[in-house]
């Protein structure tokens, strides 16, 4: 890699002239484990960018991908079909939570989402409620970087360089309140907050209201639990006012906080979830979205020749992206990997837990296979967030991810408690530089 150039590739969400100057490189992967550029195993704290669930480096999905490519390398999904989208979202549907029995496929989180705010707004309009167009998301949510999940997001930066956005978006309150620093789990404050929802309904009135989408476990604002009973109230006053519910599960799909949706280990049952990044188990980019029933057959209506649905991707169901899914989803039956984050949690959630005899540790989180550890701010917003994830890769050879002064962490779902313990030392090690 030291002979070619870095300059051509603008890298994504990074400030490019920082990594240019000392680049991190993984250079190939197995198991818990990348290996960097000079050679160095890494220990996966992230599952990648939360994707490889099912650990990295998985022959069965590669040979999959491999054999998909030669027998069938690309058929269209506009006005023609082949087997394997069919075949993968009757499989998905087993997994989903009860009535969501229909998937739209998309490549990407940012997809999905837009994906699912257009089939809500679209459903409103079939039921014959076309002035339902209004969508509610909320302070701190990340639903990808397109222009409507951009809009719904509450992350500023990712918003302010872009113009006016959609116009008709609100976004509730975050719903992290100071009392619940250092709680395990679900925090037990702020279940009221979901009563803003109530506020915004006697604003705009329920008949202009469309949607509402949360992230379950907010992932890139900074790792935050919901309070418990906060999603359950959310969708008590969704159902109440004929509001769409929409979970964003890019993140927490495919197992990371223990079943295959937070929307079954919440026992909150969304009417459309948005998914990718473990579908394929990162391996090739795909996203899934589910929808409840009612609102598939509300399509399902007047004359059969019609398209119902004026929405889709030319990648849309791709034959070696359904492969690579179809194969992951193996992995993951046979390996009973949706259980995972249940079984570890507790042993997850005491190693975490540890650090906070370190005062510079001002808050620590955690749920599933998923956790947080938040700096008190240092001279500069997001400086020892980055210091400390740049001392695990150069000198503890772990790979963990800052947002701000927030470290988070989301290990594929086979990592070992040792594993789980050399983890969090190495982030120990991290902070004792800060
Ligand atoms: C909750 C959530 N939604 C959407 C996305 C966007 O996914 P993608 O980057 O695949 O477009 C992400 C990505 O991290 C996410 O965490």
């Amino acid at each position: 890699m030291s002979s070619t150039s870095l300059d051509a590739f603008w890298m994504p969400f990074t400030a490019n002239r920082q990594f240019k100057a000392e680049p991190r490189l993984l250079v190939s992967a197995e198991g818990m484990y990348y290996k960097s550029d000079d050679g160095r195993s890494i220990l996966d704290g992230t599952a990648g960018l939360w994707c490889t669930n099912a650990g990295h480096g998985r022959k069965q999905i590669s040979e999959a991908v491999a054999k998909q490519i030669h027998e069938l390398d690309y058929a269209p999904t506009f006005q023609m079909g082949h087997p394997l989208p069919f075949e993968l979202a009757q499989r998905l549907v087993k997994h989903s939570p009860e009535g969501m029995n229909h998937v739209f496929f998309t490549n990407s989180g940012s997809e999905s989402v837009d994906t699912a705010l257009k089939i809500a707004l679209a459903y409103h309009k079939a039921k014959g409620n076309g002035s339902k167009t209004r969508l509610i998301g909320r302070e701190k949510g990340y639903h990808g970087t397109n222009f409507g999940g951009i809009s719904v997001g509450g992350l500023g930066n990712n918003r302010r360089f872009f113009g006016s956005l959609l116009t008709g978006v609100d976004h509730l309150q975050h719903a992290w309140t100071p009392e619940n620093i250092f709680s395990k789990g679900l925090p037990d404050h702020g279940v009221e907050l979901a009563e803003e929802l109530n506020t915004m309904i006697q604003l705009h009135g329920a008949e202009n209201i469309a949607a509402v989408i949360v992230e379950p476990v907010v992932g890139s604002g900074g790792v935050y639990m919901p309070p418990q009973g906060y999603l359950k109230r959310l969708r008590e006053i969704t159902a109440q006012n004929d509001i769409l519910l929409i979970f964003d599960e890019v993140i927490t799909g495919y197992g990371r906080v223990g079943e295959a949706f937070a929307a079954n280990r919440m026992g909150v049952t969304p009417d459309i979830i948005t998914t990718a990044k473990g579908l394929t188990n990162g391996a090739i980019p795909m996203g899934a979205v589910f929808v409840q029933d009612f609102i598939h057959d509300a399509f399902m209506h007047g004359p059969e020749e019609v398209i119902e649905l004026f929405h889709g991707y030319t990648y849309s169901g791709h034959p070696v992206a359904a492969a690579a899914a179809l194969a992951t989803l193996d992995i993951y039956e046979q390996e009973n990997l949706f259980n995972k984050a249940i079984e570890l949690e507790q042993h997850w959630q005491e190693a975490l837990h540890s650090l906070r005899e370190y005062d510079v540790v001002k808050d620590i989180r955690n749920y599933g296979l998923v956790g947080a550890v938040e700096f008190h701010q240092g001279d500069k917003l997001g400086e020892r967030g980055y210091k400390a994830f740049n001392h695990c890769f150069w000198k503890e050879n772990t790979l963990v991810r800052c947002t701000g002064d927030v470290i988070a962490m989301s290990p594929p779902l086979i990592i070992s408690e040792n594993q789980i313990d050399e983890l969090v030392a190495s982030l120990g090690n991290a902070i004792k530089t800060l």
